[in-house]
Parts: C-alpha cells; sequence; structure tokens
C-alpha cells in the first residue's frame, strides 16, 4: 500500500490503533512493517475489493484475529481517465467495481457486528473530483459518477445506521501528492516527478499539494469519539483549491 493508504494507517497507528492494511497489491506488507518499525502495530492482508467472497472472508478472519473492527477506511479506489467516447461497458464497470461496489462489500463484512455492538466508524474517500469539479481536458465520467456515487452511499448508510451509534462520513480530498497521481499533474518529461508535483501545487491557494499524512489526520478526527455527533457528511480537504473564482497564483507562501 502507498498513497493515501498507507498516510492514514501511519497517522492511525502513531494514535494507538492496531491497523490492519489491505489492499490488491503486495506492498502492503512493506507499509506494515514500516508502521511496526515506528512503533505502531500493523499487519495486513491482502484482498481484491472485486471480490466479494474474498473480501468476506478476509473481514472475518481480521474480527476473529483481532476480537473486532471499531474503524474501516473505505479507501481503495482507481482513477485512470478515459473520454466516454472512447470507453466501453467494461471499462465503467471495473471504475464502479472497485470505487463503489468495494465500499459497498467491506461495509456490509463490518456493519452486523457494528450494529451488534452499538459502534462503528466508516469513512468513505470521495473526491472533489466528479461531485463538485472535474479536469478541463475530461476523461473524468467514470470515475467523477463513482466518487459522487460515494458521497450518496454515505449520506442514505449514515441514516440508517444513526441509531446504532454508528458514524459514517465522507472525504472529498482535493489535489494530494501520492504516487499515482504522478504524472497526471505536471509533466514527468524531464524525468522529475516529484518536482512536477511540487510545482503544481504552487496552483493551489495553500501553496502546496495535500500530503497522504493531511488525509490521515482527518480520517484520525472522524474515527474519534471526538467527531461522534457528525455523521453523513462530506469534508472537501483541498488547501482551499475549490474556494477559488479565478487563478491568480503561482501562489508561494509569504
Ligand atoms: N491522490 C489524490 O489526489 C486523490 C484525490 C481525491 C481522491 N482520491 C482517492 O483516494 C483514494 C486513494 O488514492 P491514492 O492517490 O492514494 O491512490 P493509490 O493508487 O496510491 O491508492 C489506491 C490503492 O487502492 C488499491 N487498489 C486498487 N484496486 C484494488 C482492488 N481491486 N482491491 C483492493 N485494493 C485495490 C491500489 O493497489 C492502491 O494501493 C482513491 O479512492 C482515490 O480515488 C485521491
Amino acid at each position: 500500500m502507498q498513497g493515501i493508504g498507507a498516510g492514514i494507517s501511519t497517522v492511525l497507528a502513531r494514535h494507538g490503533a492496531h491497523v490492519v492494511l489491505t489492499d490488491i497489491s503486495d506492498k502492503v506488507a512493506e507499509t506494515a512493517g514500516r508502521i511496526n518499525e515506528d512503533g505502531g502495530s500493523a499487519s495486513s492482508k491482502i484482498i481484491d475489493v472485486t471480490n466479494p467472497d474474498q473480501v468476506t472472508e478476509a473481514f472475518k478472519e481480521i474480527s476473529e484475529e483481532h476480537g473486532r473492527v471499531d474503524i474501516l477506511v473505505n479507501n481503495a479506489g482507481i482513477y485512470p481517465r478515459k473520454k466516454l467516447v472512447e470507453m466501453d461497458e467494461s471499462y465503467m464497470q471495473l471504475m464502479f467495481n472497485i470505487n463503489i461496489f468495494g465500499t459497498f462489500r467491506c461495509s456490509k463484512a463490518v456493519l452486523p457486528s457494528m450494529m451488534e455492538r452499538k459502534y462503528g466508524k466508516i469513512i468513505n474517500m470521495s473526491s472533489v473530483t466528479g461531485p463538485m469539479v472535474g479536469a478541463p481536458v475530461g476523461g473524468q465520467t467514470a470515475y467523477g459518477a463513482t466518487k459522487a456515487a460515494v458521497i450518496g452511499f454515505t449520506k442514505a448508510l449514515a441514516l440508517e445506521t444513526a441509531q446504532y451509534g454508528i458514524n459514517v462520513n465522507t472525504i472529498l480530498p482535493g489535489y494530494i501528492h501520492s504516487p499515482s497521481a504522478f504524472g497526471l499533474r505536471g509533466s514527468e518529461d524531464d524525468g522529475d516527478a516529484e518536482k512536477a508535483m511540487r510545482e503544481f501545487g504552487y496552483k493551489i491557494p495553500m501553496g502546496r499539494q495535500g500530503s497522504p499524512q493531511d488525509i490521515g489526520n482527518l480520517v484520525l478526527f472522524l474515527a474519534s469519539d471526538e467527531s461522534s455527533y457528525l455523521t453523513g457528511s462530506e469534508i472537501v480537504i483541498d488547501g482551499g483549491n475549490i474556494l477559488q473564482e479565478e487563478y491568480s497564483g503561482p501562489y508561494r507562501p509569504k
């Protein structure tokens, strides 16, 4: 696991949670290893969220190993770009299968026990892209549709579970500095993706792209009892980017 998921896990572990990192990629074990080396408590499991049986089985094992799941963060998601006229149905279906059905499957796997215990925090990863904004170059109809769907899913589930003491909220990140976004922002032509990403950050009022830890800090709040009266909320975290009616950057720290 890399990117935002790694940032979230690191922050939660630093604040005392045992985190079970799940991902289709075996990099997840390395990330869990790093958290343990830094004094946190983490384990990992390979899950493909498009496989319903695998998801059910994995959460059963996690609950048996750790007694319960208090916090679920539905973060797995893909964001390739393809214009509508070039897209076939299988592409659209794959985007939904990961970005929204994945969220459905994982939530369904943890909910019965959360409802029984009258406690649980579900945090879903949407995006400003789709529900609020889009790239002028296009290619985001599939992604945008899935991320808007995450918001509807969150609100409906929040209502369905409020009386069980379960909080369901969604985060709408703007531009976050993660390896999967390299090349989408700024050019990699000069071979320095990090530099391109940094310079792209000057387009954002706060003068930088967000970090995975920024998202982790918001997840920490939503996973804590300090946010216990918050449910069905959609929180934008984007360094002020979508507040701009017109761009007047580059924005350098004063
Ligand atoms: N980076 C951004 O700027 C940004 C902005 C808004 C929203 N988001 C959302 O945040 C989330 C994380 O994005 P990221 O930038 O860290 O990307 P990322 O590619 O680093 O992380 C996504 C993770 O999902 C995993 N994954 C993909 N398919 C899977 C599957 N079938 N089963 C299980 N895991 C699977 C990938 O292996 C990867 O580790 C995504 O949902 C993305 O849409 C990202």
